[in-house]
């Protein structure tokens, strides 16, 4: 479904376009070089598929601090972020995949990274992706500033750690057969899901000079947006089935996972997620930045979406 903006943004002409920058860079960046079968394991859990939530939201906020004021060092070290954070992305789910985690065996409809290349080669793809993410951030060229390359690294680091994502999952699979309070339950999603979002926004952000009435703005939205994603994906883990969804539909209720579904019920967790929406797309507007479409846009596509 082509969505649109009340000024008729293009949304999917932009991500198109954003997306073969993105997609040209990743294929360059991860050899396949890598020793012993590595290398094509790190491809296989990257390349071809996924949505690309994250990249694009790096994307488009750095477009709405930019002003249409082309920058060679911001815009590389923008379109460096958008790989960096899709690799922690796409290592948090191959190991989210493992038997030790969820045991899943399909991922963006192909067989997960360990059931086509074995758990040794798969815990070793996703070491190897996060490390790969950091030096993406950081290299030898005089473009990019240090400071800049600096606060990258280090919205990165934290959203992917004991603080987010990292502290995130341990959270999840402590919480196997337990019914978490909605305040337990907001925690978790805003560390596993949320906080690489959050990141995502802040990075782009980052490759700019934003006041700090626009930083809050955007940091605002990026959390509504970052709960809201993972409400949705608790959502379609019910509504869905595998074939549209690329990986195996139900696994929550498999697995006992507490979900916005199993603590509210289908039609609260998806006016839970419309709050959510409103939320954003009001703190955009109190960022007072004027190139916000792309993330208005992305905005709609997250909490509309049927995948
Ligand atoms: C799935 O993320 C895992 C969660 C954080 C809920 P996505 O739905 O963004 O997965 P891809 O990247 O499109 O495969
Ligand atoms: C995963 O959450 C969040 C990550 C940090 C990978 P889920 O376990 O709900 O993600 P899916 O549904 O398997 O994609
Ligand atoms: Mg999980
Ligand atoms: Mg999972
Ligand atoms: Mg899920």
């Amino acid at each position: 479904m082509r969505i649109s903006t009340n000024n008729a943004f293009d949304l999917d002409a932009w991500s198109d376009q954003a997306l073969t920058r993105v997609e040209q860079a990743l294929s360059l960046w991860i050899s396949p070089q890598a020793p012993a079968g590595l290398g094509e394991a790190m491809r296989y859990a990257v390349l071809d598929g996924g949505k690309r939530l994250r990249p694009l939201l790096v994307l488009a906020a750095r477009q709405a601090v930019a002003n249409d004021e082309p920058h060679l060092g911001l815009d590389e070290a923008a379109l460096r972020a958008a790989c960096a954070v899709e690799l922690i992305h796409a290592y948090s789910l191959v190991h989210d995949d493992m038997p030790c985690m969820d045991n899943d065996v399909l991922r963006r409809g192909k067989p997960t990274v360990h059931v086509q290349f074995g758990e040794a080669q798969a815990l070793l793809a996703g070491d190897a992706l996060q490390a790969l993410a950091f030096e993406l951030l950081t290299p030898e060229s005089l473009t990019i500033d240090d400071a800049v390359q600096a606060r990258l690294c280090r919205l990165l680091a934290r959203a992917a750690g004991h603080a987010g994502m990292a502290g995130g999952q341990a959270i999840d699979l402590a919480s196997v057969g337990l019914s978490l309070n909605e305040d337990q339950l907001r925690q978790m999603h805003r560390l596993k899901t949320g906080a690489l979002l959050e990141a995502s926004v802040l990075m782009g952000a980052a490759c700019g000079r934003p006041s700090v009435e626009a930083i809050q703005g955007l940091q605002r939205y990026g959390q509504a947006l970052g709960l809201a994603f993972q409400v949705v994906d608790d959502i379609l883990d019910v509504t869905a089935d595998s074939a549209t969804l690329g990986k195996t539909a139900g696994k929550d209720a498999a697995n006992d996972k507490p979900t916005y579904v199993s603590l509210l019920g289908l039609a609260r967790a998806q006016a839970y997620a419309n709050a959510l929406l409103d939320e954003a797309l009001t703190a955009l507007t109190a960022s007072q930045l004027t190139h916000t479409q792309a993330l208005a846009a992305l905005a709609q596509r997250v909490v509309n979406r049927n995948t």
